[in-house]
């Protein structure tokens, strides 16, 4: 547990620095997750990475159809395919092709993911969004046993003290290795999936080298439309995990909901912070619709 300077106490893992949630409650998780780096890929390996809350479960579903040639939804949610959420066995266990997905940061990623060249696909999503999106996951995820108010939440979350560490050090991690010119990263972000779904899953489909189907990816975007998946997905969800039984994975959906939580002031102070500590990285944000 640590606790912020307003007191509120939230459970993490913190293995070597870096901090992590367990998603699931695996025996000696600590040693699996620091062993992580050392796990083999496969050539056709698709890795999905993003900042928690960024829309994972999004673009997983919208890869693994595209992959079965199919605008049709499967029975599991993306923690089967998690790399910090699973055991090594179950890693290797998996059926190929594998679509994984992690929030740890890139430096943490299995090495012989680089050395094979596998493809993988890194989701940016405007951090105010993101610190209400956790907000809301952190509250109603029973394990975290975190009660603070959203006034003492945003400070924590600027200064990074939530399961994955600071936004602004996962980001500037992952565009430094965009910009250094990595072979086989796609990057796509929550807004323009938003805006723009067809196109961005045509972009996806290039990039995963599936050829064009207009049908199949307007189908896709169907599938994956915010009320459906809600109405699809939330009850796979284990219901124990959610505080009154409520599973709320799938919440708003949307592009700025952050205007309906920010103050006038705490998005002067978030704008000045941002300035400051993202000063030497020139990822593009879109923090509105
Ligand atoms: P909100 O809390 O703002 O609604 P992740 O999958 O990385 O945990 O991200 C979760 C966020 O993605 C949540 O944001 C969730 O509602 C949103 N999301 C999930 N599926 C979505 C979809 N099909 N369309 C839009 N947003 C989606």
């Amino acid at each position: 547990k640590v606790k912020d300077d307003a007191g509120d106490s939230l459970t993490v893992l913190d293995v070597g620095g870096k901090v992590y949630y367990p998603t699931f409650p695996i025996p000696d998780h600590e040693n699996e997750v620091k062993s992580i780096p050392d796990w083999h890929a496969r050539d056709d390996d698709i890795l999905i990475c993003a900042y928690p809350k960024s829309g994972t479960h999004w673009i997983w579903e919208i890869v693994l159809m595209l992959l079965r040639g199919k605008a049709e939804r499967i029975q599991e949610i993306k923690e089967v395919a998690m790399l910090e959420g699973v055991t090594q066995a179950h890693y290797n266990n998996l059926p190929s092709p594998r679509v994984l997905n992690s929030h740890i940061y890139f430096s943490n990623l299995p090495q012989n993911f680089r050395d094979r060249k596998c493809k993988i696909i890194y989701i940016l999503r405007n951090p105010k969004d993101v610190s209400v999106s956790y907000y809301n996951h952190h509250t109603k995820l029973r394990d975290y046993e975190y009660e603070g108010e959203w006034k003492n939440y945003l400070p924590r979350f600027i200064q990074g003290k939530v399961d994955y560490g600071s936004w602004f050090d996962y980001v500037r991690e992952w565009h430094k290795v965009i910009e250094e010119g990595h072979p086989s990263i796609h990057v796509l972000t929550y807004e323009d999936v938003k805006k723009d779904g067809v196109n961005e899953i045509k972009r996806l489909a290039k990039f995963l080298e599936i050829k064009d189907d207009m049908d199949l990816f307007e189908g896709i975007s169907a599938e994956c439309d915010f009320k459906k998946m809600k109405t699809d997905k939330d009850p796979l969800e284990i219901k124990e995990e959610w505080r009154d039984g409520l599973p709320g994975m799938y919440r708003k959906g949307e592009v700025g909901d952050w205007k309906n939580w920010f103050t006038v002031a705490q998005n002067e102070m978030f704008d000045a912070v941002y300035a400051e500590k993202m000063k030497n990285c020139n990822v593009k944000i879109q923090f509105s619709k």
